[in-house]
């Protein structure tokens, strides 16, 4: 295997693509795209551009939902990952509807199959990293599409037709699971 040194400004190496919601200070709905997270049991680690509305809000409102599209939804988060809640009060410029969720104060994506539904628990901003926030948060709840799941509501894992966002900076894009392209 031949290798070479790359001097890339970022190396996103198939990151899900997730959708976050949130009511924001006003009670309106709102939602941003991201890619930067991970999860482990009960605790989620988020990565936000610190000057983005989405988490300017949260650090607030603490409550709010990760939806997880799948590859029916890419205008919609497209459009929630270039344009921003500073400007645009996202639901009402897409075709996206929500519902209430019944244990946090945020909105459910009604068309996103996977919802987890969390709290803020830790905001982590270093000097090291300017211009990065990373949160923590529980996860409080779970919601999943029938169409996931087995016959014992466990993860039908050949059913996931989500996206994962490759990336170097310059040359970007998705993949989906189940639909390469
Ligand atoms: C596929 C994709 C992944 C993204 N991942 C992140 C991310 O991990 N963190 C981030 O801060 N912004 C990410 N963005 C950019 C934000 O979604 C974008 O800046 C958005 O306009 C911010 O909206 P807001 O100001 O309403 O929060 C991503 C955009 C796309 C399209």
């Amino acid at each position: 295997m031949e290798k070479i040194n790359v001097n890339y400004e970022k190396m996103y190496y198939g990151f899900p693509v997730i959708l976050i919601s949130f009511f924001d200070k006003n009670g309106l709905p709102n939602v941003t795209t991201l890619s930067s997270s991970y999860s482990l049991k009960d605790m989620v680690v988020l990565g936000f551009s610190s000057k983005g509305y989405a988490i300017n809000q949260i650090k607030e409102v603490r409550d709010f939902v990760i939806n997880i599209p799948d590859s029916s939804l890419r205008k919609e988060i497209s459009f929630c990952g270039t344009k921003s809640g500073h400007e645009v009060q996202k639901f009402d410029a897409t075709k996206l509807t929500y519902s209430k969720s019944k244990i946090v104060n945020a909105p459910i994506i009604e068309e996103c199959p996977i919802t987890i539904e969390c709290t803020l628990t830790d905001v982590i901003e270093k000097d090291a990293y300017a211009g990065i926030t990373n949160i923590l948060g529980i996860i409080k709840g779970r919601i999943i599409s029938k169409e996931y799941l087995d016959d014992e509501n466990r993860l039908n894992i050949s059913k996931f037709d989500n996206l994962l966002y490759f990336g170097d900076g310059i040359n970007k894009g998705y993949r989906y699971i189940k639909n390469e392209q």
